[in-house]
């Protein structure tokens, strides 16, 4: 079976390159010329956990091509999956451009090379309830009744998503043809068995998507709001969080409270089922809250800040900023709370060093507008006693080990640790000042 996949961004070349290494021939085509040869030159263009060792391999062993062109692609697949990106569009809505282009683009070659053979298209690109449907009757009205549409929604976390790819949960197939059952199951019964293998209609698998994420956003936003309350009882998040997640029902993932979700697809997706709600003229109070609370709680480190010192005292402090990737080990900034709470520090505060072990060169991108933000290389060689505090915007383990010796060094004595990553007790027995999320 021969495959090919359409978009080499995060979804795409995780998807493309993980089924290669199953031993299928792959292609994968982007219209971006100069990221396909690079892709060909083994260079993986962001950074994510053991792909580009399995790219080296599937290069060597021919099992994946790169190609710009669509013609190619259709001509040398079976299953072709669309993996295109469906960013922010407006008023939350999911921007369909490239899909839409996709859709037209496939049925225009498959019609020129007159194609006989059954082709079965897997949409992993996340969007709205009835998308795969339309696609699907878009292709029937052109008389090509050879192409199968099924919804295949990604449920890969950025920084893990090689093993997400390895070791699913379940595979989500929104469809009910029996022959697409048959491809499914030829794909994925190499990583999954086949009673994890779940197929609904394709409605039902587009809202799956969009209702998991917003179900973990949920979470996180409903113990984001139970911390202010800890916070002010004189509670501790931490010990809720397990107290609470300890029972199954429940569960304990999702339940640290911090400075709010950030990413590519928690704000973009929630977004999205909020417009898709509008659009269908019903009310979304609950998704709407999450958002909501969201926006109010990457706002909560500064307040503390804020709280701390005036803007005339901080336009004199030198700040130790820890984090800037939206999550740890992913160079990807997009919709980072780290990156938003540096934008507003800047103007007021005297000069901030960041350090970021994986996305310093995006962060970097990103901030070079803001001349008060520098970047360090490592935290080995730098004087505490320059600092006067420490913020901390991502949870990587490291930033939970630093030397007291080293924090009491600190002008002020002061951490402001957005993602609740540090010993509370052990800091103030220490005479160190911790600002944490509701404890
Ligand atoms: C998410 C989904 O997990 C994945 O299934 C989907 O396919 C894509 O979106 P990802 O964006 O990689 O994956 O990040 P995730 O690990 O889910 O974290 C999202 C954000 O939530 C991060 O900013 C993280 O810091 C934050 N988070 C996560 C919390 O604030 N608290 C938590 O308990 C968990």
């Amino acid at each position: 079976m021969k495959i090919g996949v359409i978009g080499s961004g995060y979804v795409g070349l995780v998807t493309g390159i993980c089924l290669a290494s199953l031993g299928f021939k792959v292609c994968i085509i982007d219209s971006n010329k100069s990221k396909i040869n690079k892709l060909r030159k083994a260079k993986v263009p962001f950074f994510e956990p053991r792909l580009e060792d399995i790219l080296h391999t599937v290069l060597k062993k021919n099992k994946i091509t790169f190609s710009t062109s669509m013609r190619t692609m259709i001509s040398k697949s079976d299953v072709i999956f669309i993996c295109v990106g469906t960013p922010q569009g407006r008023s939350g809505k999911p921007n369909l451009l490239y899909i839409n282009q996709v859709k037209k683009e496939l049925s225009k070659h498959i019609a020129l090379q007159k194609v006989k053979r059954n082709i079965t298209i897997f949409i992993k690109s996340t969007v709205p309830p009835k998308t795969t449907k339309s696609f699907q009757d878009y292709f029937l009205k052109k008389n090509i009744n050879n192409v199968h549409f099924a919804s295949n929604p990604e449920f890969l976390r950025e920084g893990s998503a090689v093993h997400d790819f390895f070791n699913p949960d379940r595979i989500i197939i929104g469809s009910n043809s029996p022959h697409i059952k048959q491809v499914a199951f030829k794909i994925y019964k190499k990583i999954i068995s086949k009673r994890k293998i779940v197929f609904t209609s394709s409605q039902s698998s587009e809202v799956i998507k969009y209702a998991a994420n917003a179900f973990l956003a949920t979470k996180i936003s409903f113990i984001n709001e139970v911390s202010r309350l800890t916070e002010v009882v004189n509670a501790d998040i931490l010990e809720v969080s397990n107290g609470i997640g300890l029972d199954k029902r429940i569960g304990k993932n999702f339940l640290n409270a911090g400075i709010g979700y950030g990413g590519s697809c928690f704000p973009k997706d929630t977004l999205a089922l909020s417009a898709e709600y509008r659009s269908n003229h019903i009310f979304s109070p609950l998704i709407n809250a999450v958002i909501k609370i969201n926006e109010t709680q990457k706002k909560e480190l500064l307040s503390k800040i804020f709280s701390v010192f005036t803007k005339q005292e901080l336009s004199t402090k030198s700040v130790l900023f820890l984090g800037s990737a939206f999550k740890p080990y992913t160079d990807d900034i997009r919709d980072s709370i780290g990156i938003f709470i540096l934008q507003e520090l800047s103007p007021i505060i005297k000069d901030i060093k960041v350090y970021e072990p994986i996305a310093y060169k995006t962060s970097m991108q990103a901030l070079k507008n803001y001349k008060n933000i520098h970047f360090l290389k490592d935290l080995k060689s730098i004087s505490y006693e320059c600092f006067h505090f420490i913020v901390i915007a991502t949870e990587y383990d490291t930033f939970s080990n630093l030397k007291i010796s080293d924090l009491k060094r600190l002008k002020d004595c002061m951490v402001f640790d957005g993602r609740n990553i540090m010993s509370k007790s052990l800091l103030e027995n220490n005479g160190i000042k911790y600002f944490g999320v509701g404890r």
